[in-house]
């Protein structure tokens, strides 16, 4: 049955790590895959993160199951911290949380409910998304159509074009939104934006579903969920899936959730014992390690003070890289502006050359990034600022 399988091509991002590990040139630059890095092109350990691990090791005296819908400790944690205390949502008993493997299985947990609640649903996604979107919303069955997000020309977002389609979508058709350091290219809904496409929501009757895979990345944890706390609070229904792999530094421990605001308590309920049934039909029941760490740093004092520390620490090398980029290019490029980068937010940015260019940088230069030409900003650094510049010189040109 199998001899059939056709072989297909590697995935457009996750591809980028392995032909970057084989590439032997000492000045590869890697801005591919979204990962966190240092000065010296490490993705350390963030350092709450090792102590809570050791303390949980330490306490863990077994290995059974926890529960279907993962640790209850960390999933109420994950509400406060996406939601913040007291959200009105949150003590009005609207929300249920199921702890999922990664950002990833929170968003593909989130278009099965949908297509349980409503086999008809379309999930219209920005253009451009993040990759993986795609495969995650089409997976569960659910057709995927698109809005325009990007506008190239200014670096920032083409709210008009954005709001124009999103105001002729018929009811209950769910709109994907990042809720903020947008990905693949950094530009955001400034927060009088998000009161706007709030009313439109609304008046139309659809269903926000938002992806929030970098709280405290962009600008801080409060500012970043600016629009899930705000749509939370305001609309029936409302679909938040959260990752854990940056803001905590957890990649390999696929440590997210998917928090449901429903219209009732009762709603809620029955939303919850769906998506326990759709994770058991898939994989059962989410894996331990990472939630159970996260839980330990957001409920100890000290562990919490220094991981909003290092949060803080991993934004500010961030947005000084964006300047540093912004400079070096306005050096090298003295009649164009880069300057759009330096007010985007999060990991990425887009460099905006074509894809032969792209390749032609990886393969004469040794710096990767992705086809759409989105680049890692975090992979930058003193040692190879000028060397990216350079090699950007080679291929783009100056005119
Ligand atoms: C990325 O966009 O590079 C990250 O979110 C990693 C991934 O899984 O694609």
């Amino acid at each position: 049955m199998l001899e059939r399988l056709e072989r297909l091509p590697v995935d457009p991002i996750l591809g980028l790590m392995a032909a970057f590990r084989g590439d032997a040139d000492p000045r590869k630059v890697d801005l591919g895959v979204g990962v966190y890095r240092d000065d010296r092109g490490n993705t350390p350990v963030v350092r709450a993160v090792r102590q809570a691990e050791q303390a949980v090791l330490a306490r863990q005296s077994t290995k059974a199951y926890v529960a279907p819908a993962g640790n209850p400790g960390f999933n109420q944690a994950m509400e406060r911290l996406v939601l913040g205390e007291g959200h009105p949502a949150l003590t009005s008993g609207r929300v249920r949380t199921i702890q999922t493997p990664g950002g990833c299985g929170a968003v593909r947990l989130g278009a099965e409910i949908l297509r349980v609640a409503s086999p008809q649903s379309v999930v219209h996604v920005s253009t451009p998304t993040w990759a993986n979107h795609v495969p995650l919303v089409t997976g569960s069955g659910l057709e995927l159509a698109r809005y325009p997000y990007f506008d190239r020309a200014s670096g920032g977002v083409d709210f008009q074009g954005m709001m124009g389609a999103i105001e002729r979508l018929p009811a209950r058709s769910v709109v994907l939104l990042h809720a903020s350091c947008h990905n693949p290219t950094g530009a955001d809904l400034s927060e009088s934006q998000w009161h706007e496409l709030l009313k439109v929501v609304k008046q139309r009757g659809l269903l926000p579903f938002i992806d929030m895979a970098y709280q405290g990345l962009g600008v801080g944890l409060a500012e970043d969920a600016f629009a899930p706390r705000l749509f939370s609070a305001e609309l029936p229904e409302v679909l938040i899936a959260v990752s854990c792999s940056k803001n905590f530094g957890l990649y390999r421990e696929r440590t997210g959730a998917l928090h449901v605001v429903s219209e009732s308590a009762a709603a809620a309920d029955a939303a919850l014992s769906q998506l326990v049934r759709i994770a058991r039909s898939i994989y059962s029941m989410p894996p331990d390690h990472g939630a159970a760490i996260v839980h330990e740093v957001l409920s100890d004092e000290g562990l919490r003070r220094s991981w909003l520390e290092e949060l803080s620490e991993m934004r500010g090398r961030i947005q000084g890289l964006r300047n540093e980029l912004v400079k070096k290019l306005a050096a090298v490029y003295p009649h164009r502006s880069f300057a759009y980068i330096a007010a985007q937010r999060g990991m990425f940015s887009y460099l905006g050359i074509d894809t032969p260019q792209v390749r032609e940088l990886r393969v004469q230069h040794h710096v990767y990034m992705t086809d759409d030409s989105r680049i890692n900003i975090a992979g930058l650094s003193t040692g190879n600022l000028a060397y990216f510049a350079e090699s950007v010189a080679q291929v783009l040109p100056k005119h």
